[in-house]
């Protein structure tokens, strides 16, 4: 399920488009709403949020254990080698949040060797696996006060009340999925934490600039999961919206744009071809593509900066022996945040 919160802004034009016969594929969702407006523009796009559905969210997991996926690994590997030094930055009795929780894997390298960590708040937007996942941690660690709250993260948030007294607030966003947001979202994000966090910190995993070889590799796996991965957004597309994406006629293209510090996934048109969604038309020409994410890549510098528009001070930079990923130690800013 997609965010609750927003709910379907559909024009006319696009209600009109409704194929009332058919109704097992929805012509009302956001998803619907956001694709025809993203095939409508000079270049085409769609948000990556889109990629994640149950069969998106497995092939992401398994590109995580790819071999030449580095990040999930190298960032695992900091956090293991330096878990003691970021326990004790946490301090006894503390509260994380997590923002984009997922399986709550990684957070376990923390709260391993935190001292008597007082509540661990996941927040994600997929209600079932966030349960599940938080019922799983409550069992293993029987001490901790497990409160996920399924929300959507970039938003503002509503917090559980009773906070631990005499902790710290601190949040945890590993995996630089904050590389997925566009820099002025990014900042945004950045400064919804600040609010979110004042007093605390945050703990921010970011995926580092770096040879384009290894980049290239990373979003050009030799099994092809990545391909299967950025058409599954077309496989959703037919599922859910009842649209005739021909997927053969839809090549997989990733690479990085050095100037914009990014890799860019496209889908590209093999051929001159019509897609039809809720019975609009939409042109490709050869060789048009469809942009499908941006995955940024940052410098510790330029995450500093970012770090300190938003109100944070920086603190710690902790990072792998070849510089692949850093995780870094933020201090939110104690009354109010930058705007
Ligand atoms: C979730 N996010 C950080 C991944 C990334 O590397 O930008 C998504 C991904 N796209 C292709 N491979 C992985």
């Amino acid at each position: 399920m997609m965010k609750a919160n927003l709910a379907y802004a559909g024009t006319q034009e696009a209600l009109d488009a409704v194929n009332a016969d058919d109704a097992s594929v929805s012509h009302h969702s956001e998803f619907f709403f956001d694709l025809q407006q993203g095939l409508a523009r000079q270049h085409k796009s769609i948000s990556p949020k889109y990629f994640y559905d149950a069969p998106g969210s497995a092939l992401f997991d398994q590109i995580c254990t790819l071999p030449e996926y580095y990040p999930t690994r190298t960032e695992l590997s900091i956090l293991q080698r330096h878990a003691l030094e970021i326990a004790h930055q946490l301090g006894p009795h503390a509260e994380i949040l997590e923002f984009g929780a997922g399986s709550m894997q990684k957070v376990r390298v923390l709260l391993d060797v935190m001292d008597r960590p007082a509540r661990y708040v996941p927040i994600d937007i997929s209600g079932e696996h966030t349960q599940e996942a938080a019922l799983t941690m409550a069992n293993a660690y029987p001490h901790l006060q497990v409160e996920p709250l399924i929300a959507d993260y970039t938003q503002d948030l509503v917090l559980p009340p009773d906070m631990p007294p005499d902790g710290r607030r601190v949040g945890f966003f590993p995996g630089s999925t904050l590389g997925n947001f566009e820099p002025l979202d990014a900042l945004r994000f950045m400064r919804m934490c600040a609010r979110t966090l004042q007093g605390g910190a945050l703990i921010l995993g970011a995926d580092l600039v770096k040879n384009p070889d290894l980049l290239h590799a990373a979003y050009n796996d030799a099994q092809g999961v990545t391909a299967d991965f950025n058409r599954n957004v077309l496989v959703r597309a037919n599922r859910e919206l009842g649209a005739d994406f021909q997927l053969a006629q839809f090549a997989h293209s990733a690479f990085y744009n050095a100037p914009l510090q990014r890799i860019e996934m496209h889908l590209m048109s093999t051929c001159q071809q019509v897609v039809h969604i809720g019975g609009k038309p939409f042109a490709f020409a050869q060789g048009e593509t469809l942009h499908t994410e941006n995955s940024y890549k940052f410098t510790p510098d330029g995450l500093h900066q970012l770090a300190q528009r938003a109100g944070f001070t920086p603190g710690q930079v902790w990072t792998d022996p070849e510089n692949k990923f850093c995780l870094l130690w933020l201090n939110a800013p104690t009354y109010r945040s930058h705007t």
